[in-house]
Formats: structure tokens, sequence, C-alpha cells
């Protein structure tokens, strides 16, 4: 039953209710476009809050050059766990981000890297992480390749955990097994991953605050199998998500032919129904246009990516980059730095950012998270006949 268009508003006004009804969050969403319009108000990041404690790294990814830097040089520059815990605990703006998002249901604090696990102190951290009132759920991004680490440390992690508080653990499998492991460029990277996966979803029938998650960076070695091994998944309970390589200085693959130019038309066909089907808009104009970014970038308002070494920046994707610095942990307090006049001129370089690959998770979140409200508040307004993102183009007519 379709109904009348005032009744198919009508849901969608309850829908948006139960979507947005936690106040802090339309008030950070709204704040933010101030922010990004005007210059005006201190936006927070909503979309995503996300540190790599190490950027050191155990897998030969194709897609990820991470480990190709000196672990001896990183190592060195790591914050400690203390450090880190005092940048969470004292800053207010960081207090001011809503525990959950509405696209996804996920968010809280993002724990990346290079491989988390590898980092002496994560378990440590995250439980400090996870005893902060205002954290809600710690997110780790993992290969899944050190299967006493992780199963270990989660089990730790999990011990001591109130029953409210959630954790997620976010495994990346990029395809089946021989294809994942020609990605990742470690023999058995697959069957270590999935042991490790299997032993978490055992450690989850005790333990209702675990979530795990697996996550796939499509391109054009994998994207024919992507359908296929997210019903396999899906067949077992175990839940996948997926972004698109991203060509960028953080994953060190910029002078590797990868990206738009790789995928046959039939693939491109499959990337555009991916993104359809997941309301990842843009991707039709992005593949015609891949010099140019379809949709403004909300990086360093809506989001923001710490370094290992204490540096902020407004997305991981520039995290190479001295021009997109916003200060150190280190030597300043987080708030201090956010709302520090160098964090008004990197946000302006962000507004002129002319770097268009940015179809990874993360950069998504912070995009998405902005312009779904007005998409959303703009059907409601208008009976359903107005489309944001028809307007710009970014949905077929
Ligand atoms: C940099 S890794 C860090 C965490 C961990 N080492 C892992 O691989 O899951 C964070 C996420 O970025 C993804 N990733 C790696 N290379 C990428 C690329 N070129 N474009 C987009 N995402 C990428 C990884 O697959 C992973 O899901
Ligand atoms: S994607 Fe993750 S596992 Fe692969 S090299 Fe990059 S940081 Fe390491
Ligand atoms: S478009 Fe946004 S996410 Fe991508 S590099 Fe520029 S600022 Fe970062």
């Amino acid at each position: 039953m379709k109904g009348t268009t005032f009744q198919r508003a009508l849901g969608k006004g309850q829908q948006f209710l139960i979507d947005y009804k936690r106040p802090k969050l339309v008030n950070a969403i709204l704040r933010n476009h101030i922010a990004y319009r005007w210059g005006r108000l201190t936006p927070v990041p909503v979309g995503y809050v996300s540190f790599a404690p190490t950027l050191r790294c155990n897998s030969r990814c194709i897609m990820c050059n991470i480990w190709g830097e000196d672990n001896v040089r990183l190592r060195v520059k790591e914050l400690s766990y203390n450090q880190w815990l005092k940048v969470f605990s004292e800053s207010k703006v960081l207090r001011e981000v809503p525990p959950e998002l509405p696209r996804n249901g996920v968010t809280g604090i993002g724990i990346s890297g290079g491989e988390p696990f590898l980092y002496q102190d994560l378990v440590p951290l995250v439980q400090g992480l996870l005893e902060l009132p205002h954290v809600r759920l710690v997110t780790i991004a993992t290969n899944g390749q050190l299967t006493d680490q992780v199963v270990r440390g989660t089990e730790a992690i999990l011990s001591r955990m109130a029953s409210q508080k959630r954790l997620c653990i976010r495994f990346s499998l990029d395809g089946p097994e021989e294809i994942h492991d020609k990605i990742r460029g470690v023999p058995n990277a697959f069957q270590r991953t999935w042991a490790t996966l299997q032993a978490l979803a055992q450690l989850r029938q005790d333990h209702s605050q675990l979530e795990i998650l697996t996550a796939a960076v499509v391109q054009p070695r994998n994207i024919d199998y992507i359908s296929k091994f997210s019903h396999l998944l899906a067949s077992q309970g175990v839940q996948f998500e997926w972004c698109v390589l991203q060509v960028a200085p953080f994953f060190r693959n910029e002078n590797q032919d990868y990206g738009y130019n790789g995928y046959t038309p039939e693939q491109i066909q499959e990337l555009i129904c991916l993104c359809d089907l997941n309301k990842v808009y843009g991707m039709r104009q992005w593949l015609a246009n891949p010099q140019k970014r379809p949709i403004h970038c909300f990086a360093g308002f809506a989001s923001v990516y710490i370094n290992y070494d204490g540096t902020v920046h407004p997305c991981q994707t520039m995290a190479t980059n001295p021009e997109r610095v916003m200060g150190n942990v280190v030597d300043q307090s987080f708030d201090a730095i956010w709302k520090s006049p160098q964090a008004r001129v990197v946000r302006e370089r962000v507004r002129k950012c002319t770097h268009s690959s940015c179809w990874s998770g993360c950069e998504l979140a912070h995009t998405f998270i902005q312009w779904d409200m007005l998409q959303k508040l703009a059907r409601i307004l208008t009976l359903g006949r107005l489309d944001y993102y028809k307007i710009w183009g970014l949905k077929e007519r």
C-alpha cells in the first residue's frame, strides 16, 4: 500500500523524528552547516572521531602502503596510552559528539592504523576510553591477523566493560579467500582473520556488548565477488560493509595505477549498483568526471582524525600533508587546537579541497551525515516533491 502523498510525508516525518530525536545531534549538524557557510560557531565532529595509536603494520596490502613505513621511526613518535586518554577525557568538544548516527547507527570513537593490535597498550587504552562517561562505543578496525592478540585483548576489554557500553571489532575482509590473500599480500591472511572472527563470535555469545563487522575495500580486483561474498557472510550471520578504494596520500598509493580507470564497463555498472543500494550518492558523477568532487566535503567540521604522533587533521586522507595540520595534542589541548585560527585556516583549505577520490567509509560518514538531514527535511517540507540529492544532480532523476 502506497498511501496518499500526505500519508507518505507523515510516515517520513515520523521516521525523521525517530532518526533525529537526539537534539544534540540535530544541533551539531546545524552548527556544522553554519560553521561551513559563515565560519561562525565551533563545529562538532559528529561524522567521525578517529585516531591511529600506531601506523605500524604486519600486512602487505596492495592498495595501502602504510606497511612500507619504517617501524622503528614510527614507534619512537607514538603517543602513550595515557596521552591518548588525556586527550579524550579533557576535551569538551569531543564530549559534544553524540554516540550514534542515524545513517549507519554507528559512530563513537574509531581506532584505526596501521594495525591497532600492534600497539602495546591497546587494552588499557580502550578500557580507559570506555570508562569515560561520554564514550559509549569504541570501534577498532583490524586486519584480524594477530589472532591471539585480538582474542585476548578483546576478552580483557570485555571483562571490565560496563553493560551499557559497546565495543565493535571491524575486520577487514576484501573477498573470498584467494582474492583476500592476494589483496592483503600475505599467505593465509583470510584463514587467520576468519579464525579470529570465529573466536570473537564465540565470545559474543556471552558478551552482548561486543559487535562484529567485516569491511571490504571495493576495487577492480574484487568487485566481481562483492555481492556474492556479502550474501555468503550474511548467511553466516556476519555483518558486511564496504567502501571504494581511495587513491590518497594517507594510503601511500598515489604512484600506483588504481581507481576508476582500472574498472571494466561491467564493473562500473556494478559499482554504481552497489552505491545506489547503499545510498552512496555521487558515484555516477565522479565516474563521469573523476577530477571533480561531486559533493561538498565536511572534513574538519564533522570529522577529525588524530595521527599516531598527535597531529590533528580534518581527514585521514590528507594526514601526511603539512598544510592540513590543525595542531598537535602533545603541545596543546585538543579543544584549543579545534578552536584555533590555524584550524580555521585548515577548514578553509578543506572547503577548497580538490582531492576527489574520497570514498572511504569515514569520508562518506562526515559528508552524508551533513547532507542527509537537509535531504530528509526537504522531503518532508515539500511532501516528497523536492529531493536534495536530485537538485545537486547526485541522484538519478
Ligand atoms: C588503514 S586501515 C587500518 C586498520 C587495519 N589495518 C585494517 O586493515 O583494517 C583502515 C581501513 O582502511 C581500509 N583501506 C586500506 N586501503 C584503502 C584504500 N586505498 N582506500 C580505502 N580504504 C582503504 C582498510 O581496508 C581498513 O578497512
Ligand atoms: S589496510 Fe590496514 S592492514 Fe593493510 S597495509 Fe593498510 S593499515 Fe596495514
Ligand atoms: S575532499 Fe575532504 S576528505 Fe577528501 S581529502 Fe579533501 S578534505 Fe579530505
